[in-house]
């Protein structure tokens, strides 16, 4: 099964992907856990562009296709070969990322980075899809808690450029089947056993 996680800088996502890994596997699966950008020597190579400070002269353009470089690496070189071999994969962001910044937020036409996506991922649609949502507001309070220093060259932006994510997301949650809305603002444990009862129904409806 191939299952992604989604949602604004901060919602929370990377903890509950955690989570979700440690269940599965003390479950007795076999589980590949990854993080976008990255995963591959490559990938990881091209996050390092893609989120560096210094970087400011980048188009949108070509960070649209830098971040869709890295997934057509890591589709090909370890989602593909895992899902073959009856992993749980699990990804801390996919193509919806870029759906959702790059077209939404920065304002690319959304079906021409949807179309580029279908290119890159290969087939490998998400079974699943969980956008952990928070207001953007929460995630202001959440990321005043970080030095700006230790903030990326993404989590700069401002405050409009979240909300268009935001909204883009919840437009695809309407338009796509695959994808669940989960409240951000829940307890922790909460999230993550109502995300664990959700991949067991689903599990069993695969069998
Ligand atoms: P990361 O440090 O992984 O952030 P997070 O833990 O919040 O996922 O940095 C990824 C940043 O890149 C994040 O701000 C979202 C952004 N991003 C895109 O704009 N497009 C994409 O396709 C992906 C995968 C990430």
């Amino acid at each position: 099964m191939f299952i992604t996680f989604e949602g604004l800088d901060f919602c929370g996502k990377s903890t509950q992907v955690k989570l979700l890994a440690d269940k599965l596997t003390a479950a007795g699966k076999k589980v590949k856990l990854l993080r976008e950008p990255g995963g591959t020597r490559i990938s990881e190579k091209i996050r390092d562009l893609l989120l560096d400070k210094k970087n400011s002269e980048m188009t949108i353009e070509s960070e649209l296709l830098l971040f869709s470089a890295s997934r057509a690496q890591l589709v090909r070189e370890v989602i593909l070969p895992s899902l073959r071999k009856d992993y749980f994969v699990i990804s801390d962001r996919f193509h919806d990322s870029s759906i959702a910044y790059q077209g939404y937020g920065r304002g690319i036409n959304v079906q021409s980075v949807e179309a580029i996506q279908n290119f890159a991922i290969n087939g490998a649609v998400p079974d699943i899809t969980f956008f952990i949502d928070i207001p953007v507001e929460e995630m202001l309070l959440r990321k005043n808690k970080i030095a700006d220093s230790q903030l990326d060259r993404i989590e700069v932006s401002v405050s409009e450029f979240y909300e268009r994510v935001r909204n883009g997301y919840l437009e695809m949650s309407n338009r796509k089947k695959r994808f669940v809305v989960i409240n951000g603002t829940e307890k922790i444990d909460i999230i993550s056993q109502n995300i664990f009862s959700i991949i067991s129904t689903k599990q069993k409806e695969k069998e």
